[in-house]
């Protein structure tokens, strides 16, 4: 999406096109419940459900959840393999549904840390929905914003090195075609549950001009009333993309 790109009306009905969450509070969900953090990420999962589901049937086209992050290695050892196994498990037992419902499933990140077996999973789940032309729903699993800058910088030098990409024609759309999120319309709403305000090193790039929306609702808590009202506070939001508020009508530029 280029600059000019972005002056177009990136609505659909007054909705967002993209929405990306940080889908935070899992743990503090469980934790007063007096339940271990993994329980937390199993009502997680049922919230991603309902979520997927509305926006596919909103005709949302792109949904970015960030399931797991570069830095949520750190986590202690436990935490860090029932993740693994949930997101495996969850893989597997959704694709078909999935595909049914027309939706397009891209897993985002740095995949080359997952084991073989969930590489694989990764692969045949993709393949079986790439033909999907219904929401595209990236899921953001050893993703950081900065990795995806820096294999970005890498495939961009290689291409210099090789004679392919030609140094004068290193561009802000060039760049664009090296994310992973490359040929999908920019977040239009970024929303972080769990209370916390900050990016925590998601979509750096891909957010330059996204609307920002935070709620104290933990996670599994999150349902399709307070996705709404994320929505509506959306569409009540002037976009200016750098120009004045006169210029902006209807969300369109004069
Ligand atoms: C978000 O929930 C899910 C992941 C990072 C995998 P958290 O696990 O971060 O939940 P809190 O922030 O500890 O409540
Ligand atoms: C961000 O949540 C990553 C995911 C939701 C997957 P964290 O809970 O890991 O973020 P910080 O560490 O509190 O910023
Ligand atoms: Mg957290």
């Amino acid at each position: 999406m280029t600059a000019a790109d972005n002056d177009k009306p990136s609505i659909n009905n007054g909705n967002p096109r993209h929405i990306a969450i940080i889908m935070d509070g899992n743990g503090r969900w469980a934790q007063k419940r007096l339940m271990p953090r993994i329980m937390g990420h199993y009502a997680g999962v049922k919230a991603v459900r309902k979520i997927v589901e509305y926006c596919a049937k909103q005709n949302i086209e792109v949904l970015s959840l960030f399931a797991f992050s570069s830095e949520n290695w750190r986590r202690p050892q436990d935490e860090v393999s029932l993740l693994m196994e949930l997101f495996m498990n969850t893989l597997q037992s959704e694709v078909d549904k999935l595909d049914k419902n027309n939706i397009r499933l891209k897993i985002i990140g740095d995949k080359s840390a997952f084991p073989e077996k969930l590489r694989e999973k990764i692969a045949t789940a993709e393949a079986q929905t790439a033909q999907n032309d219904g929401l595209t729903l990236l899921i953001a699993a050893n993703y950081g914003g900065r990795w995806d800058i820096t294999q970005a910088l890498r495939q961009i030098v290689a291409g210099v090195k090789s004679g392919e990409i030609e140094e004068q024609d290193i561009s802000e759309q060039l760049v664009n075609q090296y994310l992973v999120t490359a040929e999908l319309p920019e977040p239009d709403l970024f929303i972080r549950s769990g209370g916390e305000e900050r990016i925590s090193n998601f979509l750096l790039w891909q957010l330059a001009y996204t609307e920002f929306y935070f709620t104290d609702a933990l996670w599994p808590d999150f349902d399709q009333l307070a996705l709404e009202k994320a929505i509506g506070s959306f569409k009540g939001r002037q976009r200016r993309f750098g120009h004045t508020g006169e210029q902006v009508i209807d969300n369109r530029v004069l």
